[in-house]
């Protein structure tokens, strides 16, 4: 129904930021909240579908039947949990924060202080989403890219790469989008490099535009 366009749909979605332990008591890890990740979840279910949502950490809390909430740490469970699920999926989204890098040894003890250089040997992570790109079938699969520089080249450059039906980027030179804000300001690019282009907007209001640029083209 016009309604709910999105009833029937299964949506994976992963959030927040990825934990790389160095020892038992410290990590690596970035400054993603996981909010535009929570709030696209929340949307997607307003919106009629079944939502499963793997996040890292984060401080979010969220109480929804619609929603079934995989926390995970690293991104290899990360990763894990993405691949476990993926075929069920009608639409998948990837609004992480992976680490790109992790620790090559963990250190099962506190590493304890020594005089000198400590030089930490990192090794890398898996690309999720790539991964998704490669093993896809039927499903709809969204990117997301955080640029600096060259944003529009480095985010088309990634919608190839990684087999993406759609990309969000958002700008680190706009003002208020991005990590630890409560607004975004995107574009939406797909894989015809269609874009649409939005102000800033808080996370809620760019969760509702997504997912408006997303069901036209699944419905189209
Ligand atoms: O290449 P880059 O990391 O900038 O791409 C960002 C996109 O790829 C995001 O959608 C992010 O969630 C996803 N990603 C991933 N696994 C990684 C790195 C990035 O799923 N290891």
């Amino acid at each position: 129904t016009k309604s709910l366009p999105l009833k029937g749909k299964k949506v994976l979605i992963t959030a927040g930021p990825t934990h790389e332990d160095i020892d038992p008591v410290r990590f690596l890890g970035n400054r993603s909240t996981g909010t535009m990740g929570y709030e696209l979840a929340k949307k997607a279910v307003s919106l009629g579908a079944k939502v499963i949502l793997v996040s890292g950490p984060t401080h979010l809390n969220l109480e929804n039947d619609s929603i079934v909430l995989i926390r995970v740490t690293s991104a290899q469970e990360m990763y894990a949990a993405c691949h476990k699920h993926y075929d069920d999926v009608d639409i998948a989204i990837a609004a992480a924060a992976v680490a790109d890098y992790r620790p090559k040894e963990v250190s099962a003890t506190k590493i304890k202080k020594q005089e000198g250089e400590l030089h930490i040997q990192l090794e890398r992570n898996p690309d999720i989403l790539k991964s998704l790109g490669e093993k896809k079938t039927h499903q709809f699969l969204v990117g997301f890219a955080l640029e600096t520089d060259n944003e529009l080249e480095n985010a088309k450059g990634k919608l190839k790469r990684k087999n993406l039906d759609a990309i969000v980027l958002n700008s680190l030179k706009d003002i208020g989008a991005g990590f630890g804000q409560s607004t975004n300001k995107i574009t939406f690019i797909d894989k015809n490099l269609d874009l649409s282009t939005f102000e800033l907007k808080t996370k809620p209001e760019v969760a509702s535009d997504i997912w408006k640029e997303i069901i036209s083209r699944i419905h189209a």
